[in-house]
């Protein structure tokens, strides 16, 4: 089967047109398709315009509302909380990155809470936009506290999100990128292969009793199964990471922790901006991160690996073959899309 190309500028103008037909101010139509596509093109598909119909039905539902603009409360010299006021995530998040950046420009350190936001996407996006600015960025999400998806060590049922950390760290270089779940790979992931009609890697998911399973059709159905914590058998590890991602994002920023009878779905999310030179002179601190860069890129590689890569150097190389050779977008979500856009009466690229 051939599936549909775009090139990356077509599918943001096509995402873009989504949400202005939604009622939104064409700033925040831009974000929001900017980071769609953005996510297609670092390769994580599973964040990027798979999410148009999920968005679509969340404000006919009136849980996204496309006006909504967040708002700063609560502003100390280095800490801020935004109120997403239920608008788009991806608005907020910008805005409470950018927030934690010109005050950690003053202060060294700043941190910023974001509540009341739906879903963000690539939680990477964010502290990447840190490291930009010579800071090192950090992040931790979780749900809004429903939408779990996610069992416990040692348990069977779904009791936390997929508690997202990301951190970012500027070289010389490119910048180090550590985006991942505290489960075994984030729900999106499994919403692909189902997508896809194929299955989930084993260790990833039980279902609803507690078996294991590799079908991803497990987390939507009712009752649901569960996905694991990072880690397999040391799922501990995972698990408590989840735990305090939970705590931070959650109990911290005012938003809510996971709870199976949360009703509120969105993100919440904790923010850290820390100006390098706050801590080290920035020469140092740039010799010592590029000597780690160089001791690991010469690592010899492990049998059946090719290469040492660093932690978001994946998402470069995906990004630069995207960019060249176009995004590739799978039947079902293409599907999705046709639908919804005949539905609102948007114009599709030939
Ligand atoms: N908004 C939300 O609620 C939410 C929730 C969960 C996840 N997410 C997003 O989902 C995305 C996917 O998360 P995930 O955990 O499934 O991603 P993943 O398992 O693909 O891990 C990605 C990370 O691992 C690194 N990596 C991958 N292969 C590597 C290799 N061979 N060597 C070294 N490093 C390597 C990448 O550079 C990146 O930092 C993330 O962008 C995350 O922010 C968002």
């Amino acid at each position: 089967v051939k599936l549909p190309v775009l090139r990356a500028d077509e599918l943001q103008g096509l995402a873009r047109q989504f949400f202005l037909a939604l009622g939104s101010p064409p700033e925040a139509a831009d974000r929001v398709a900017a980071s769609l596509v953005r996510s297609n093109i670092v390769g994580h598909d599973s964040h990027g315009v798979i999410r148009i119909v999920q968005y679509v039905k969340a404000v006919r539902s009136g849980r996204i509302d496309p006006r909504a603009e967040p708002e700063v409360e609560q502003e100390g010299q280095c800490t801020a909380r935004v109120n997403g006021n239920w608008g788009w995530g991806q608005v907020a998040a910008w805005r409470a990155a950018q927030l934690a950046v010109a005050k950690a420009r003053q202060a060294g350190i700043a941190g910023v809470a974001l509540y009341r936001s739906n879903h963000v996407g690539r939680v990477g996006e964010y502290v990447e936009e840190i490291a930009r600015h010579e800071m090192i960025g950090l992040a931790f999400a979780n749900n809004h506290g429903g939408a779990v998806q996610v069992a416990p060590f040692g348990g069977r049922a779904a009791r936390l999100s997929t508690n997202p950390i990301a951190f970012c760290a500027p070289t010389s270089g490119f910048p180090i990128l550590v985006d991942i779940t505290s489960s075994v790979a984030a729900e999106g992931k499994i919403r692909v292969l189902r997508n896809q009609g194929k299955q989930a890697p084993e260790g990833w998911l039980v279902d609803a009793e507690g078996n294991p399973t590799t079908d991803p059709g497990v987390l939507y159905t009712t009752p649901a199964g569960a996905l694991l914590p990072l880690g397999g058998a040391l799922g501990h590890k995972g698990y408590g990471l989840g735990v305090m991602v939970d705590v931070l994002a959650g109990a911290l920023t005012g938003a809510l922790c996971s709870h199976p009878e949360a009703k509120t779905v969105g993100n919440a999310m904790l923010i850290l901006a820390i100006r390098i030179d706050a801590f080290a002179p920035k020469e140092h601190y740039y010799e010592e991160v590029d000597k780690l860069v160089s001791a690991l890129k010469s690592c010899p590689s492990a049998k059946g690996f090719k290469e040492v890569l660093l932690p978001g150097e994946i998402e470069r190389r995906v990004a630069e073959q995207r960019l060249a050779q176009g995004i590739e977008i799978d039947d079902e979500t293409w599907r999705e899309i046709l639908q919804a856009a005949q539905e609102l009466g948007i114009a599709l690229p030939a």
